[in-house]
């Protein structure tokens, strides 16, 4: 897959792992993590399907309606992606730390979805419920900061609280910040984010 890797100066943080909106590139969220976190490795990574053009980590069949079939597929390529970067780049796997925004986050959800080893934790910018009707795997203890917009048109509110519940069904620690701007990623989102990922 296509990626940046950047290591970080402080060896003992996290990894975190970077996840474009659709459209967007590995180099969107660079900022972003830099901002939570200017000491930590960083593995920033381009979406490997593109509709009209634009890059994303899996394929739709129309707005909000995921292909799941090929969601499951991506899932499986970028755990084992994250698998093979951190034999390659040295770091270690069980400390990745995703930040996804949109598609992003709901690819990075789908792996929480699939895998109870993916991730350490997650911050989550506006995602959906990835799956419906499966079984999640024990995540019992992951930290999962969810963003979600009372007024967002492509995650409402109600499908925010329905991934709340799933994860802490399956035993996540999740805190949800709710902002009012839409799908937009605020600067008083990214904040919230960075006070929760202070205390991890
Ligand atoms: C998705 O397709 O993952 C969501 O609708 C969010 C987005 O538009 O990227």
């Amino acid at each position: 897959m296509k990626h940046i890797f950047k290591p970080g100066t402080d060896p003992e943080k996290p990894t975190l792992l970077l996840l474009h909106g659709t459209g967007g590139t590995e180099q969107d969220l660079l900022g972003l993590g830099q901002e939570i976190d200017s000491e930590a490795s960083v593995l920033s990574i381009r979406g490997n399907v593109t509709e009209n053009g634009m890059p994303r980590f899996f394929k739709r069949l129309s707005e909000g309606v995921f292909d799941i079939e090929d969601l499951k597929f991506r899932t499986k390529e970028l755990y084992e992606f994250i698998e093979d970067a951190a034999k390659e780049y040295k770091f270690d796997r069980s400390n990745v730390i995703a930040i996804g925004y949109s598609n992003g986050a709901n690819i990075a959800g789908s792996l929480l979805f699939h895998y109870g080893d993916a991730l350490r934790g997650a911050i989550l910018h506006h995602p959906m419920v990835p799956v419906r009707d499966m079984e999640l795997p024990d995540l019992t203890g992951t930290p999962v900061f969810i963003g979600a917009g009372t007024n967002d048109p492509l995650c409402t509110a109600e499908e925010s609280e329905d991934l709340n519940r799933l994860l802490k069904d399956a035993g996540a620690s999740v805190e949800l910040h709710w902002e009012n701007q839409g799908h937009q990623l605020t600067m008083s989102e990214v904040q919230a984010a960075k006070q929760w990922y202070s205390k991890l």
